[in-house]
């Protein structure tokens, strides 16, 4: 948990031009800046930047936010996370509250030292690497006779360890750094009461986390010895968890994303040498099954995922399980084989770049095609192995969760197995309805799951089908909360006051009217009404328009613009940036449009405060009607009639008021 203060300062002090301008070019344009917008396609720009409101909003796909939003999305970072990121690029220090249970804060401090050893420690192979007359000889010699270029070995901060059994343990001890510690982090192994180093003569690739901390580290043996294990690896830790990382990540991320998308290789070498190639969107699931939260890792960035496998055919169908769970995350999955005897590393390494890269994309097989060849292949001439094929096809795409790309592969894979694809359909169909029932089963033996996460995806529910009167009240209670947010701050001075209506003999004093706040003037009108907004989103708004007035705090919009609940700050940041919309050359009518507007403060107010009235009136008049048909009773349809006849008094009022100019 960060602190408030901190994440005020951090808010503070981005720059929402300044954020954007970092992944998007943008251009000045009237008081906005605009920009391609980096969410969609587009070769046009509507992706529009209002440093005075502190906002973007891409008009093109809709995409919204405030600058910790855009961080957010756009690196696909969590809430702290982009916070962190924006804390670093404007030095703010950051202050984690101490709300944290004690245990929780010595776990976080644990993980801190935890992080600091490793960091040392990669920074001790480096040198040893770099500086040492062994760590040169040995191990930079190794890694250039291997062809990888210096840079490519800083950037990755490859390491040596020496021969000497203690040589890291014995000086981060002579350091300060304990002993606990490096052994927490699997750096050293106790035995029989002794200490020493779990990577000896080994060149060393530290593992890095997405924000680019090192976690771990694997070390590879010096040429091709078949006395002890090739690697040697970190063991889990408290901060290196083998199942939720992938090696290069960090490297990886950005070049994924824009590229949308992701190489997946099996070892470090591979991951190095596509990199110095030019390839770099490449990560390693460092030669374990690939597993669930691996996949979730880099769906964050690209649904689309090639696998370079340089294995042999028993390898790749062993590898077929863990390929339904990328698929079951709906990413579209390729596979690209190798001839044999090359790896990517050795590939990467003979070809240029370019012939690199066209191999992948020439080789590059859709999954379940590739998937079903080969079965079938190994079924040819044996009609039963030959059902049992059409069988796991099936069940590889009934993991898919998107019923289009199912009927597409039903489709592909009928003409592959020269089946009909009715019958392929027919099994597909068995898998899902039994798919449905396991669930159903399963939903109904868990407990409802936690609901209230910040961040979590909104439940969809039936979009319920909105009567005229509704509409009509949603795009009033619409109209109100752009005011507040457009025009909360101004002021006008009253020359209208319905209060007064009608009172004879107030006008011997002439009184200059005080001037009012726009929105003091339309919360204090609604709580009178006792009004409240079915759109929970300008409820939310409202409330708060409530507590500023109630605390005498200046009208702050980007509270709503930063609100945690995105449904919130969309909608703020719709109808903050709505008159943008009004026409293609919004920005000459935009500012007709606000002076219209800003120089009839109070008939806008009033005129909408009075038309969200009319419309709850008539939607009163609706209910009231529905009861009047139910009852038969003369003396029970009275009282009734009675309302109605009240509401529609006050409608003619309001309609009165509304049709005559309110300015004079
Ligand atoms: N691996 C491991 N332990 C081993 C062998 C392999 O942890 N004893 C992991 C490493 O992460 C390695 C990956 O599996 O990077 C792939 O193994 P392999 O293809 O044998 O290694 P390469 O990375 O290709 O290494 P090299 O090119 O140096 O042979
Ligand atoms: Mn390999």
């Amino acid at each position: 948990m960060i602190k408030k203060e901190t994440i005020e300062s951090i808010r503070n002090a981005a720059r929402i031009e300044e954020v954007v301008g970092e992944f998007v070019s943008l251009k000045r344009r009237g008081a906005n800046l605009v920009g391609l917008c980096p969410f969609h396609n587009e070769k046009t720009p509507s992706f529009t930047v209002s440093p005075a409101k502190g906002i973007y909003k891409c008009f093109g796909c809709d995409e919204s936010g405030d600058a910790v939003r855009f961080v957010m999305d756009h690196e696909k970072y969590s809430y702290p996370e982009a916070l962190k990121f924006l804390a670093e690029k404007y030095n703010i220090p950051v202050q984690e509250a101490e709300k944290l249970s004690e245990e929780e804060i010595q776990q976080e401090k644990e993980r801190e030292t935890l992080h600091a050893v490793n960091a040392f420690a990669a920074n001790h192979f480096k040198s040893r690497l770099w500086d040492s007359d062994e760590g040169r000889s040995v191990g930079l010699a190794y890694f250039r006779n291997r062809g990888f270029t210096d840079a490519i070995i800083e950037k990755f901060q490859l390491g040596y360890n020496p021969e000497k059994w203690d040589d890291l343990t014995a000086t981060a001890l002579n350091e300060g750094y304990k002993e606990q510690h490096l052994i927490q982090t699997g750096l050293t192994i106790e035995k029989n009461k002794k200490v020493f180093d779990r990577f000896r003569k080994r060149v060393i690739f530290p593992i890095h986390n997405i924000s680019g901390k090192v976690i771990g580290f694997g070390g590879r043996i010096l040429g091709n010895e078949k006395k002890a294990a090739k690697y040697v690896n970190s063991p889990e830790s408290e901060i290196y968890n083998k199942s939720k990382s992938l090696y290069g990540i960090h490297f990886a991320r950005t070049p994924i994303n824009k590229k949308d998308h992701c190489l997946l290789v099996e070892g470090y070498t591979d991951v190095l040498s596509l990199y110095q190639s030019g390839i770099e969107n490449v990560v390693a699931s460092s030669g374990t099954a690939l597993t669930r939260d691996q996949v979730r890792l880099i769906r964050r960035y690209t649904e689309n995922i090639t696998i370079l496998f340089d294995g042999d055919e028993a390898g790749l169908k062993a590898s077929f399980r863990g390929i339904d769970l990328i698929l079951e995350q709906n990413m579209n999955v390729k596979i690209v084989l190798f001839p044999p005897g090359e790896d990517p590393d050795s590939f990467a390494r003979e070809h240029h770049s370019e012939e690199t890269e066209y191999f992948i994309q020439k080789n590059a097989k859709d999954f379940i095609v590739f998937k079903t060849r080969i079965l079938l292949k190994e079924a040819e001439g044996d009609p039963v192995k030959q059902a049992g094929v059409i069988k796991d096809i099936v069940e590889t795409i009934g993991i898919i969760p998107e019923p289009i790309k199912r009927i597409e592969y039903v489709k592909a894979c009928a003409a592959l197995l020269d089946k009909q694809e009715q019958t392929l359909m027919n099994e597909l169909n068995a898998v899902m309805r039994k798919k449905h029932t396991a669930s159903r089963k399963k939903e109904n033996e868990l407990p409802e799951p936690p609901g209230d996460q910040p961040h979590s995806v909104q439940k969809i529910s039936p979009t319920p089908v909105k009567d005229p009167e509704e509409e009509s009240r949603i795009s009033k209670e619409k109209d109100v909360i752009r005011i507040l947010l457009n025009y909360g701050s101004l002021y006008f001075t009253p020359s209208y006051d319905p209060e007064k209506e009608g009172k004879e003999g107030n006008d011997d004093k002439v009184e200059k009217p005080e001037p009012l706040n726009v929105a003091e003037a339309i919360v204090s009108d609604l709580m009178r009404d006792n009004v409240s907004f079915s759109v929970p989103e300008y409820q939310k708004i409202f409330l708060q328009f409530i507590e500023f007035i109630k605390d005498k705090t200046p009208v702050n919009n980007s509270f709503f613009t930063s609100h945690p609940d995105t449904s919130v700050s969309k909608a703020s940041i719709d109808l903050m940036t709505e008159p943008f919309q009004l026409s293609k050359n919004w920005e000459i009518k935009h500012k007709i449009y606000v002076a219209r507007e800003e120089e009839n403060l109070e008939m806008m107010v009033v005129k909408a405060l009075l038309s969200l009235k009319l419309a709850l009136l008539m939607e009163q008049k609706e209910t009231v009607q529905k009861k009047l048909k139910e009852v038969e009773l003369e003396e029970e349809q009275r009282p009734l009639l009675e309302k109605i006849q009240a509401i529609i008094n006050k409608e003619k009022r309001i309609a009165q008021i509304l049709g005559r100019p309110i300015m004079r």
